[in-house]
């Protein structure tokens, strides 16, 4: 990956390329500078910052102005990476014009450079609408979470004949309509490697399997933050959790004893 600034058709050339394209949610400045630092291609602000920040069971109570403090919080730290922010409930699905006036916040206010929106056929006309004004859209499909409730839960999507189908052809309304690169999430392996196949547009996967262009965890969740939250698709890659308990248990224990502030760590007049 190259060292100036990602831009959407980077993202668009890596799949022509067959370069892998990692890609990490952060919601403030100093997770977000060292994903930069460390060379993660695309950023995304997600809504599920309302469960794993706010402490929400859903995704669903996230308003635009959260979405855009956290966005503008990334958007300080952020150099090269390209800068994704997800368009939470409400903001997109009542009519493409209120779609373009909330995208368009986030690019104004939140500093994004693209937007994510859930859904497919049925947000085919509001994805043309958003790129007709220059406003770059990533889709999302498969397990959408802010359709919790008809889903009836966090589940597996695309299992049946039917679903597959159905999977491929929003995928391709999806790009049909303009989106730049798709969201692939909690679906089997070989569908999204079928619809990986059949698109242009890269295809991040979570929860997806390996054969996706990219691929999207939390944050919080390989970071192992939250220990109550390990579905199957979430690799940790450290225990902060436990890092962080020890390091306030340690702080505790020192000033309780009075060994913190030691010397050193004051001045004298
Ligand atoms: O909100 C989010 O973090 C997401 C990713 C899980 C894709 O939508």
């Amino acid at each position: 990956m190259k060292d100036s600034k990602v831009t959407v058709p980077d993202i668009l050339r890596m799949k022509k390329e067959g370069k892998r394209i990692p890609v990490l949610t952060a919601y403030d400045y100093p997770t977000a500078r060292i994903l930069d630092e460390e060379g993660i291609p695309v950023i995304l602000v997600g809504d599920s910052v309302g469960m794993v920040v706010a402490g929400y069971e859903t995704t669903l109570p996230v308003t635009l102005e959260e979405m855009i403090y956290h966005s503008r919080a990334v958007a300080r730290a952020r150099k090269r990476a390209l800068l994704v922010a997800d368009m939470p409930f409400l903001s997109y699905q009542v009519s493409p014009e209120e779609a373009k006036r909330n995208a368009g916040r986030l690019l104004k206010e939140g500093m994004a450079e693209a937007v994510k929106i859930e859904g497919g056929k049925g947000m085919a006309e509001t994805i043309k609408a958003l790129v007709e004004v220059d406003i770059p859209v990533m889709g999302h499909i498969g397990l959408t979470p802010q359709s919790i409730h008809r889903m009836g839960g966090y589940r597996w999507q695309g299992r049946s004949r039917e679903e597959k189908e159905r999977l491929l052809e929003d995928a391709k309304a999806v790009e049909d309509a303009g989106a730049f690169s798709i969201v692939l999430e909690g679906i089997p392996a070989d569908v999204a490697g079928a619809i990986t196949e059949a698109l242009q547009i890269p295809t991040i996967g979570i929860g997806a399997g390996p054969h996706c262009d990219g691929q999207v965890l939390v944050l919080h969740d390989m970071l192992g933050l939250n220990p109550d939250f390990k579905p199957l698709f979430v690799k940790r890659y450290a225990d902060l959790y436990q890092v962080i308990k020890g390091a306030i248990r340690e702080y505790k224990k020192e000033v309780e004893g009075g060994l913190f502030p030691a010397e050193g760590f004051y001045i004298t007049s």
